[in-house]
């Protein structure tokens, strides 16, 4: 089964305009239990499962139009020039709604995520493509189905379809019909993220490629299943009791397994920077001292702290420059 096969099952190649344009958003998400390592590259299936919160107000909003000729592409208001690594996974992309060669499709997207973040904006750029194309094409699909089809862009881009606590089941058809996202029923107003910003440069490798060189290379991946299962089962139990320190412990512990792997991969990959490790130095002395503050990391060097309201401005005063985030305050979307 290749990407196409797949939209062809979901949209029944349906690909004729039902409205001029489509427009759509989705939050960016951060994992609390990581997604690390595919068991289908082309399709973007998961070894295992991952559970994340989306990031409220922070993410992507899109219109897509179809054109005649060749695509354009606007980020934040500018042309993304054509021989860029966006833009041509962006066309990739957009080859699988195409109803013939010469459709092309101008696509203006806007990132409310703060490029200064130097967080990864593909999760929730896919997902509102994904989401803009339901309606261009006007299908009609169920948020599992765009789940599918945002994946195909992203493997992370499958949970920005919501708002909120969200696990994408790994599933284990080979066509990945069973690989989507799920809303989970609980909220917890007072959570909040930190974005602490070490780097905004672009990664040097990227997150598909240190994936396959760890599930190839890092004898410690086989461990990563268990951890995995482990870990989901905990999340889960604490965000059902709201058990602050439970959910940090575990999501820390998660994210610093999965940088284990690759780390012992070959090559290696070491996604931090020494800033990095400073900042994992100043949570780790703030708990010593009683503050019930955790981080996570992704595939980069930047640091996502994990909070409660009551405690941001103490925290405040060691990572002043630190923008927060409140995933369930819905006045903010
Ligand atoms: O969706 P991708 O291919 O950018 O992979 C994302 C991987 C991590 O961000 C490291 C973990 C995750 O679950 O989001």
């Amino acid at each position: 089964m290749n990407k196409q096969d797949v939209v062809q099952s979901i949209t029944g190649g349906q690909f004729e305009a039902a409205a001029a344009n489509g427009t759509a958003s989705a939050p960016a998400n951060i994992a609390l239990c990581k997604y690390w390592g595919k068991r289908n590259e082309e399709i973007n299936l998961p070894v295992t499962s991952s559970l994340s919160v989306s990031l409220g107000h922070l993410g992507t909003t899109t219109t897509v139009e179809p054109v005649a000729g060749a695509d354009e592409v606007i980020l934040n208001g500018l042309p993304v020039p054509e021989d860029t690594t966006f833009a041509r996974r962006l066309r990739a992309y957009l080859d699988l709604f195409r109803r013939d060669a010469k459709q092309g499709f101008k696509v203006i997207t806007h990132n409310t995520i703060p490029t200064a973040a130097g967080l990864a904006s593909s999760a929730s750029g896919y997902a509102a493509l994904a989401l803009a194309m339901n309606e261009l094409f006007g299908w009609d699909l169920d948020r599992r189905e765009l789940s599918i089809l945002a994946r195909l862009g992203s493997g992370s881009a499958s949970r920005s379809v919501y708002h909120g606590f969200v696990q994408w089941h790994a599933g284990s058809q080979d066509d990945g019909l069973d690989s989507f996202a799920e809303l989970l029923p609980e909220t917890w107003p007072d959570l909040r993220m930190g974005l602490v910003k070490i780097s905004t440069m672009e990664k040097t490798v990227s997150s598909r490629d240190a994936m396959r060189e760890t599930v190839a290379e890092s004898v410690l991946y086989r461990s990563w299943p268990s951890q995995v299962e482990r870990d989901l089962q905990i999340i889960r139990q604490a965000i059902a009791e709201q058990a602050f320190d439970t959910l940090g412990r575990a999501a820390e512990n998660n994210a610093l397994a999965m940088h284990a792997t690759a780390i012992a991969a070959w090559p290696p990959t070491l996604f931090w920077w020494p800033e990095s490790v400073k900042a994992m130095q100043k949570v780790w002395a703030l708990r010593a001292n009683g503050m019930p503050v955790y981080f996570t990391m992704d595939a980069g060097p930047n640091i996502k702290l994990l909070s409660d309201k009551q405690n941001v401005r103490a925290i405040q005063n060691e990572f002043p420059d630190v923008e927060w985030v409140a995933p369930f305050d819905e006045s903010a979307r």
